[in-house]
């Protein structure tokens, strides 16, 4: 054959002679290219404690539920935009008075995502305790908000004096306030929070993403704050898999944050999977009672491990600092049992593993390893 082919390479398609590589460094944001894709570790054939999960199947009657609900679904047709009985079920199931309005979102990732994107003004500010959730962060980074971490206390409380000091000079936005905090575990006093929300200039987001596990919760008080959003997850409580959180707040703020939504964010099996499931919402709650039990039993057994120190939780997880973290986690994953190393997530958290609570029988394995490993 003779010529040039009549097809160029995609190589060359660029400006002139570019490469991708070159077109990529060209003109995606740097701070962009210097991240790391968030990696999900590897789990088949492992004991999985490292994600929150909830590690009971839904109850029978419940999954029956779900599997005629999801037979019916017209999945030739685009979902509900508004995913109105999907809001329905929910608001009933959990109370949610007529004066608040709810945004749902394909988990509470994309609604901390919506947020941001549609408070990121030029030169605004978000600001979070550290360490938090690493979301919070990372979206300000994917928005180009500028975001400003403020230390826990030693004891993981929040330092609302250094609060109180940094929003009044960055003048916020955007606070989020994981409630209780992932990953540490602890609630913060309702107090210190709603100091945050009486000296906040912006929108304070409170995130329960644990709310199942904790003895408190800001979502009955919404209306004493206008800048309050609760914002919550199905994800803990024995749904990951269908990727669905909520956010209620007040119908102004609600009605600006739904004009960033994608028209069609959560699909129809979600939407007619959060009907189901919410139609009562016992099986939760018993589930998560057995979860806070095994809590208890996991925190007295591990505090008698030597060198280790079990910090409170009010989650599904339990964050404990042991002699050398590497080692432990190490240990444990060759024993087929995974968890998750925060160690050198934050200074706060040194040699800590956040071990979410299994089974029993899980919890079992996980307890036996973990006394072998501290011989
Ligand atoms: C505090 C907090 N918020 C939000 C999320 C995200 O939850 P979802 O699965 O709904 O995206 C998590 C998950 O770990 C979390 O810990």
């Amino acid at each position: 054959m003779t010529g040039p082919s009549p097809f160029p390479s995609p190589r060359l398609r660029g400006e002139g002679n570019a490469t991708s590589a070159e077109l990529v460094a060209r003109v995606v944001r740097p701070e962009i290219r210097a991240l790391s894709a968030y990696v999900v570790a590897k789990a088949e054939g492992m004991i999985k404690l490292d994600a929150m999960e909830n590690p009971y199947a839904l109850p029978g009657p419940v999954r029956a539920r779900l599997d005629a609900a999801l037979s019916h679904v017209a999945v030739n047709r685009y979902p509900d935009g508004g995913a109105d009985a999907a809001k329905a079920a929910l608001r009933q199931a959990l109370g949610i008075s007529d004066r608040q309005a709810v945004l749902l979102g394909n988990g509470s990732d994309e609604l901390i995502q919506i947020i941001t994107s549609a408070l990121a003004r030029p030169g605004a500010v978000m600001l979070a305790p550290e360490p938090s959730f690493v979301m919070y962060s990372m979206n300000a980074l994917y928005a180009g908000m500028r975001f400003v971490g403020v230390p826990l206390s030693a004891d993981f409380s929040l330092d609302l004096p250094a609060m109180r000091a940094a929003i009044e000079r960055e003048q916020p936005s955007l606070v989020f306030i994981a409630y209780p905090n992932n990953p540490t575990g602890n609630l913060f006093a309702a107090g210190d929070v709603e100091a945050v929300l009486r000296v906040a200039p912006g929108l304070v987001v409170v995130d329960e993403a644990y709310y199942a596990f904790a003895e408190a919760s800001f979502l009955p008080r919404i209306a004493e704050y206008p800048n309050l959003l609760v914002l919550r997850t199905v994800s803990k409580v024995g749904l990951a898999g269908i990727r669905l959180g909520y956010a209620v707040a007040a119908p102004e703020w609600i009605a600006e944050l739904n004009k960033v939504r994608a028209p069609y964010n959560v699909n129809a099996l979600t939407q007619a999977g959060a009907v189901a499931l919410f139609a009562d919402t016992g099986w939760i709650a018993e589930q998560a009672s057995a979860i806070r039990a095994e809590r208890a039993r996991l925190e007295a057994a591990l505090r008698r491990l030597p060198e280790t120190t079990v910090f409170p939780s009010q989650t599904n997880f339990v964050l404990v600092r042991v002699a050398d973290a590497k080692a432990m986690f190490d240990g444990l994953k060759a024993q087929r049992i995974l968890v998750k190393n925060v160690h050198g997530w934050h200074p706060l958290l040194a040699n800590c593993l956040r071990i979410t609570v299994g089974t029993p029988e899980e919890n079992d394995l996980l307890l036996a390893a973990c006394t072998e490993l501290c011989r």
